[in-house]
């Protein structure tokens, strides 16, 4: 079998998803493109590519290590990146407790044998995919994330229309000290 095509993410909570949800179709009135099933909505932290069986238990490791603060992320800007051609929802800035968050999965994610990614972190919900340009804007009203947990998420590929990831394995925020 193919290795699966991993990812460490945070995954919205139901009031999350439900407020996005007019903020994607606005934004796909304005610039076509296809919409991001409501379930695959979800920010990056860490990307893996595949990871083969071996891999595994190193990182659900690296999970299990980190240590993160529960904390709230304003979701508040909106705009396209041309490029990769993808439409965005983002918080305005990045919270010391997200910062910290991904560089704790990295440190274990290293021991595994994953490179960081070079450029800077820049926390997104990629919302509308072949999406034409829609100008960088405030969000009418902000959408507040209460971030209380982690995932480990799988791409898949199913008929379309059907989520493409699954969130394979989820770790609370703070975690359980042992
Ligand atoms: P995107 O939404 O901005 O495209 C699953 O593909 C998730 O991993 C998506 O959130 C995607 O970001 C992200 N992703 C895909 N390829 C990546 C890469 N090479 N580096 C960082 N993130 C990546």
């Amino acid at each position: 079998m193919a290795a699966p095509r991993l990812f460490f993410a945070l995954w919205p909570d139901e009031p999350t998803r439900a407020a996005l949800l007019p903020v994607q179709r606005a934004m796909r009135a304005e610039t076509g493109g296809r919409a991001l099933h409501p379930e695959d909505l979800h920010i990056t932290l860490a990307f893996l590519g595949p990871v083969s069986e071996a891999r595994l238990p190193c990182v659900l490791a690296a999970g299990d290590q980190v240590r993160g603060a529960p904390h709230t992320l304003t979701l508040a800007r909106r705009g396209s990146w041309p490029g990769p051609r993808v439409g965005w929802v983002a918080p305005i800035d990045t919270p010391a407790a997200l910062t910290e968050l991904v560089s704790a999965l990295w440190r274990g994610l290293v021991i595994c044998g994953f490179t960081p990614e070079a450029r800077a972190y820049r926390p997104h919900i990629t919302v509308l995919r072949k999406a034409g340009r829609v100008p960088d804007a405030d969000l009418a009203e902000p959408i507040p994330w209460r971030v209380d947990g982690f995932v480990l998420a799988e791409s898949v590929s199913g008929p379309p229309g059907t989520p493409r990831y699954r969130v394979r394995h989820r770790w609370p925020l703070p975690a359980a000290e042992e």
